[in-house]
């Protein structure tokens, strides 16, 4: 089975990526060097493409300098909120940990306009070249945190395809997959790896 290095430290990311792959005959690892994740440096910029495109070099640099093989995985996500004009986006790490998802519901308060969507921008390194995807889910953020499943934003954001008006956080990992962000990048990328 080939291996996949996956950069995070997200271990909601990194088990989502495990169910995605493995079906693929591809084993994903997190990519730790003696036991720790490899420090690199995230450029301060608002796009997505940009950070995980920069990370992605670093990564792979790592890799060579202990001479592994392998391909590499980075992957960045974000919500971005049309009514406050894409804001966490790329500061969503950041702002969940500040305020937490009550804090979001509250900078909504109760306006109308609830629409957002999910970003994932993923980076694979196979050893030769770089391959850089972005996926999308278009959702609404809820009034109310609901479900305790999944990680991060996914107790309040409804994905509008699937229909029924759940959260992420009240989908199961499979359920989740039909529909995530995530999912859509990680099947573009798989026309690279297969
Ligand atoms: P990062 O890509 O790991 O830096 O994610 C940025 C922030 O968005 C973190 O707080 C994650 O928990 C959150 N996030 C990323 N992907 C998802 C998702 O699929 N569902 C909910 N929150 C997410």
């Amino acid at each position: 089975m080939d291996r996949l290095f996956f950069l995070t430290s997200n271990s909601g990311k990194l088990a989502e990526a495990k169910d995605f792959f493995l079906p693929l005959g591809y084993e994903v690892k997190q990519f730790l060097i003696e036991g720790e994740i490899p420090e690199v440096i995230e450029p301060q910029s608002d796009n997505l493409q940009l950070v995980a495109s920069s990370k992605i070099q670093q990564a792979a640099a790592y890799l060579e300098e202990i001479g592994e093989k392998g391909s590499i995985l980075v992957e960045d996500a974000g919500l971005f909120i049309d009514e406050l004009n894409g804001f966490p986006g790329v500061y969503s790490a950041s702002t969940l940990e500040k305020i937490g998802l009550h804090g979001i519901l509250k900078l909504l308060d109760r306006n109308a306009n609830r629409g957002a969507e999910f970003r994932a921008c993923a980076a694979l390194w196979d050893g030769n070249k770089t391959t850089l995807v972005e996926g999308i889910c278009r959702g609404i953020i809820t009034t109310e945190i609901k479900g305790s499943g999944g990680f991060g934003f996914d107790p309040i954001f409804v994905p509008l395809d699937e229909g029924t008006g759940r959260t992420f956080g009240e989908m199961n990992k499979q359920e989740k997959g039909l529909y995530s962000h995530r999912s859509k990048a990680l099947n573009l990328l798989k026309n690279e790896l297969c």
